[in-house]
């Protein structure tokens, strides 16, 4: 009998893949490590998209997503289905990654089993719990049910630590959204959609619950002002398929010759319309770490990020959803150089690319033991 390390890593949606997709080539070249990877598919095409993207199999996949799914029932579908998996199959660790919902109930599943939870970008807080809704008290779970917390960065690892954690369970790693970036950013990258040549390139996107309604309103009128202002751009706006998300886009933005409504872009076409970027508004957690490392900056249209370590460096600046804000700043970085110069300057404060190999160390170290 093989006596490898049996390593459950679990992905549901879009970014839990691509941050997680340098830790599963890197775990999978070890070998000492025998590699499952399993899909919830809380997401189906957005997850899928990013598995082709890094040639990534799957090898359980419990395709549980529903048009318009609730918390409560995708919740119990993930309970569900984990159970059986755990039921059948032996795991000597589980790997899960960020605050989805995914992760909260796999979390919750494997330590019903008595199965160690491997956390990985553990200890982003707002400290507020309903800001992101529910993603901060999604990680606040999954960090209460781990073993291991790999922190993205010394603040995170702070909270942690503020929370109680011993130290020698919290580990600063970097984030792997920056090994997925750096594996793919010098490519020559397509993104698949015309933009008019001479035009400054607004990229958006927009995806959070707490802005649904009146908020994501607000940042749809904040688009429009800014097009009908500034006649040197064109904003991309992928809409993400959430259908609170795709009808108020629709219904307030449709038609205008301005602005290009896609659908969501695949990884690698996201990263091309990045690097092609001039200014980049998002409400995201994941496009907050990568516009810095590719120079662009970002107005988060948040009131609160956990992510504070860029704004610290001034490089994003959360301005909330609100329509007179978002106008306000993206003017200023559309009109004034010095002002642009300053926020697009770069670097990244998420890590240097190696976060997964650092991950797989201390896995192996704690297997080990
Ligand atoms: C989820 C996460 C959020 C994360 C976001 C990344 C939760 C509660 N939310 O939000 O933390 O930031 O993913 O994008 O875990 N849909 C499709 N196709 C897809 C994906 C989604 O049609 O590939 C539609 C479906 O109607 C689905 C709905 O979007 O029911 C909502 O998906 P869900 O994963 O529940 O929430 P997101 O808003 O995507
Ligand atoms: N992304 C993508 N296509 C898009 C929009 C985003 O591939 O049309 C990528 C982006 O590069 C980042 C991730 O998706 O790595 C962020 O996912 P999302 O904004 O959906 O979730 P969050 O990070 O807010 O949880």
């Amino acid at each position: 009998m093989s006596n490898k390390k049996k390593i459950l890593i679990v992905v549901g949606t879009r970014p839990e893949a691509i941050k997680m997709a340098p830790v599963i080539l890197a775990l999978r070249a070890e070998p000492w490590a025998e590699v499952t990877v399993l899909a919830t598919a809380q997401h189906r095409q957005m997850l899928d998209q990013v598995m082709a993207a890094f040639a990534i199999s799957t090898d359980i996949d419990l395709n549980l997503m529903r048009p318009n799914q609730s918390l409560t029932e995708l919740t119990a579908r993930i309970l569900h289905g984990m159970d059986g998996v755990f039921e059948a199959r032996q795991f000597d660790a589980v790997l899960v990654q960020g605050d989805t919902t995914t992760v909260m109930a796999v979390a919750m599943a494997a330590f019903y089993r008595g199965i160690p939870v491997g956390h990985v970008e553990a200890g982003l807080r707002t400290g507020d719990i309903r800001n992101p809704f529910p993603e901060e008290m999604n990680r606040v779970v999954a960090g209460r049910l781990s073993r291991w917390h790999f922190a993205p960065t010394t603040s995170a690892q702070q909270n942690l630590i503020r929370e109680g954690y011993p130290a020698a369970d919290v580990h600063v790693t970097g984030n792997t959204v920056i090994d997925a970036l750096m594996a793919v950013a010098s490519r020559e990258l397509d993104m698949g959609v015309d933009i008019p040549v001479g035009k400054k390139l607004v990229l958006v996107t927009s995806h959070r619950r707490e802005n649904f309604g009146e908020p994501l309103r607000g940042i749809c009128l904040a688009v429009r002002d800014l097009v009908e202002r500034h006649g040197d751009i064109h904003v991309l706006y992928p809409v993400h398929p959430n259908p609170n998300v795709v009808n108020t886009v629709n219904e307030i933005l449709a038609g205008h010759p301005a602005i290009t409504l896609s659908q969501p872009l695949d990884y690698l076409p996201f990263v091309a319309a990045m690097k092609r970027a001039h200014l980049i508004l998002s409400d995201s957690g994941g496009v907050q770490e990568e516009a810095p490392a590719l120079g662009k900056p970002v107005l988060v249209m948040r009131r609160e990020t956990e992510r504070p370590e860029a704004v610290t460096e001034g490089v994003v600046r959360l301005v909330g959803p609100d329509r007179d804000a978002i106008v306000r700043n993206a003017s200023l970085l559309l009109t004034d150089d010095d002002a642009y110069a300053h926020m697009a300057r770069g670097g990244s404060p998420y890590g240097d690319g190696q976060a997964s190999r650092r991950i797989v160390a201390i896995l192996r170290e704690g297997l080990a033991a």
